[in-house]
């Protein structure tokens, strides 16, 4: 006969993980589609994918492929995508005037989605790196990166953006004063419900490897980014800026990369109790990509395990690469 002892635990929380209902029940946190905002890389051409070698899984598409994928994220409830232009090196230059050409591939690409998938946000950068032969989000004079000489360029980046019809703006420059400069824009253009999701705690990371190799400026970029973007080794700074770009009229947060900067997510959701999203970067998709191909990790489980990580943190969403498949599989009947 077994007799109740003093060591046998009073308390048994292994009660409420005992079966895969009982543990959905108690579940504190859900990932749903309305989580994601899927990023896309677009090419010039026609019907043309061509595969990111860096980023298994993922292509650059031309404007027609994009507006494919882009109806698919719509009937799967994927509320916004973001696309990122391969700018030919030719379009290239120092003074990066192709950024606010009305025909430059993104406003191409917004004004064809939004023609075709009315019902998608689009959110478009603001940064000048497509478009800067120095590779650089900001002018370039002798090496230094000009902050206010930026600003006038990215108001009308940003306003050639919001003409197309881009719904959401992402200032991700770094350049000081941008939101509150790109928010007057904006004002004054009747613009007004142009969103802005500031790329406010934007890390020097390198982790942005693979999506320099997608848009075409792995071989362009002169030094780094460590005079505008933020030091890893800070967390306080990045409250910082979240608290400064909200206050200059931003509507969303950013925190980038995600994974690594896991306590960012919360301190700035927390912190300033706005709409924060993680942008989960291309070095971080390739981890996952590279070692599931190794038979290292269980892909599946990795994708879905790091994605509730932001949603745990207090993320309001997520930027990820992975937003169409896992939208995919939220759709499918879990039983
Ligand atoms: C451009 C920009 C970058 C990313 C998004 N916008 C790269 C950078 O700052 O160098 C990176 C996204 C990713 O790595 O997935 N300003």
């Amino acid at each position: 006969m077994i007799t109740p002892a003093a060591h046998f635990p009073m308390s048994r929380p292994r009660r409420l993980r005992q079966a895969e209902w009982m543990r959905r029940l108690v579940s504190e946190n859900t990932l749903t589609a309305a989580d994601l905002i899927w990023p896309i890389f677009i090419c010039e051409g026609q019907d043309v994918e061509e595969p990111v070698e860096s980023m298994p899984g993922v292509s650059r598409m031309s404007i027609d492929r994009a507006v494919i994928a882009a109806n698919e994220a719509a009937n799967l409830e994927i509320p916004a995508i973001a696309l990122f232009p391969n700018t030919p090196d030719a379009l290239k230059t120092p003074d990066c005037a192709e950024a606010f050409n009305p025909d430059n591939l993104v406003n191409r690409a917004t004004r064809a989605i939004k023609q075709n998938v009315p019902d998608i946000g689009i959110m478009l950068d603001v940064a000048l790196d497509p478009y800067n032969s120095d590779g650089h989000d900001g002018l370039v004079r002798e090496g230094v990166v000009l902050n206010d000489e930026t600003l006038f360029v990215l108001e009308k980046q940003a306003l050639s953006h919001a003409e197309a019809g881009a719904d959401i703006l992402g200032p991700s420059d770094m350049m000081d004063g941008r939101v509150g400069m790109i928010r007057q824009a904006l004002e004054q253009n009747e613009y007004q419900n142009v969103a802005i999701m500031a790329y406010s705690a934007k890390y020097a990371s390198a982790f942005y490897g693979p999506f320099r190799d997608a848009v075409g400026a792995t071989g362009a970029l002169k030094g780094d980014k460590a005079t505008y973007q933020l030091n890893p080794a800070n967390s306080d700074e990045a409250v910082r800026m979240a608290m400064r770009d909200i206050a200059e009229g931003a509507d969303m947060v950013m925190v980038k990369p995600g994974m690594p900067y896991l306590d960012l997510c919360q301190r700035v959701a927390n912190e300033t109790g706005a709409p924060t999203y993680a942008y989960q970067v291309s070095g971080e998709y390739a981890m996952i990509e590279a070692a599931a191909q190794n038979g290292w990790i269980d892909r599946d489980k990795a994708i879905m395990e790091a994605l509730l990580a932001f949603k745990r943190a207090g993320c309001s969403g997520i930027l990820t690469y992975h937003a169409l498949e896992i939208a995919k599989k939220l759709a499918e009947p879990i039983l």
